[in-house]
């Protein structure tokens, strides 16, 4: 799916975080978007950050489908030097879970001579202001610069010996995954104008459709479900998204499905499994590969080419 965006903060950001592995780290918080954990998961931040212990942290929960949740927290725990643990924006306390999470990621650290160093990142709109506020409460302090810390961190005290540090919320500039770029726009994570949104909009009614299919037809009165753009149509129909003439304006149709999604209207989905997000990986990075060898061997041949047009021309001389 093209996605017309500019990443806004990345380049800052991705400096941000050098900055603190260099300055000193122990845990990197990881905010996922429950519904989407894979796809809401930034390459980039990985790859700025490898060795590092990693806390999961499955946000939104209360909008995500349980079963799912739980084979993405699985999954997760399956994996070396890594926790996941669940949450949403009507836990009070979510400070004890998440403290609890990181001080065994780094059992040696989070006194006051050996403080834990924590960083938690995550995408747009995944809910880290929210969670910061929860979790900051009126107790923490928040703290000025540090020397050679850019301005775009922030650092907390959570409790004695616990800092945490927030740089802005980061995506990444190339969505390799193409049912990634879906989902993440579905989620309402990429600025509307980046995207087409009937063509989100058919996508999901087609995830919903193989895997929710019941949803759809309750929330909008649907007694059978046809192909993609005949449901979208319908949608539309029934939400009155007509124009004089009687045409479906599907824009309108679009719009109300992803609308309905966010706010959990269509009740509580999760668009990927483990499972799929691996095939997708291991199929992205296949098409890459096939396309740098396509490029070298383009490279090779013309380079063929030229070298046989100089022996010709000084063959002629
Ligand atoms: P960000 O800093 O990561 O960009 O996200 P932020 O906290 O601003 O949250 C983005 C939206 O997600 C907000 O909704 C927020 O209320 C909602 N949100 C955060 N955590 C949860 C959660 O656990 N569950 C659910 N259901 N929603 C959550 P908004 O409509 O953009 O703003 P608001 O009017 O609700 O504040």
């Amino acid at each position: 799916m093209p996605i017309n965006w500019f990443p806004g903060h990345m380049n800052s950001t991705r400096q941000a975080i050098k900055d603190r592995v260099k300055a000193g780290l122990d845990v990197v918080i990881e905010l996922l978007d429950a519904r989407l954990p894979g796809s809401s998961s930034n390459p980039l931040l990985a790859a700025l950050t490898t060795g590092r212990p990693s806390l999961k942290v499955l946000n939104k929960q209360d909008l995500a489908d349980p079963a799912q949740t739980e084979a993405w927290l699985a999954h997760y725990n399956a994996q070396p030097h890594t926790r996941a643990i669940p949450l949403d924006a009507g836990d009070k306390a979510p400070a004890r879970a998440l403290i609890k999470a990181c001080r065994e990621l780094a059992p040696l650290r989070g006194d006051m001579h050996k403080p834990l160093r924590v960083l938690i990142c995550g995408i747009p709109n995944v809910g880290k202001s929210t969670l910061i506020n929860t979790l900051v409460g009126k107790k923490a302090a928040k703290t000025g610069d540090e020397p050679g810390i850019t301005k775009l961190e922030q650092k907390f005290v959570l409790e004695n010996g616990f800092y945490l540090f927030d740089t802005p919320g980061m995506l990444w500039p190339r969505i390799a995954i193409e049912q990634s770029g879906y989902h993440l726009a579905a989620s309402g994570a990429i600025g509307r104008n980046a995207f087409d949104e009937a063509e989100v909009a058919l996508e999901l009614i087609a995830t919903l459709k193989r895997r929710y299919p019941e949803r759809l037809q309750e929330r909008y009165g649907l007694t059978e479900l046809g192909e993609d753009d005949a449901v979208l149509e319908a949608i539309g129909v029934k939400r009155g998204a007509k124009i004089r003439g009687g045409a479906v304006q599907m824009h309108k149709a679009a719009e109300a499905v992803l609308m309905d999604f966010r706010g959990g209207l269509l009740g509580r989905i999760t668009l990927e499994t483990p499972e799929e997000m691996a095939a997708w990986r291991q199929a992205a990075a296949d098409a890459d590969a096939r396309k740098a060898e396509k490029a070298a061997a383009d490279k090779a041949a013309e380079k063929e080419k030229r070298s046989g047009r100089r022996n010709a021309s000084s063959g002629d001389a």
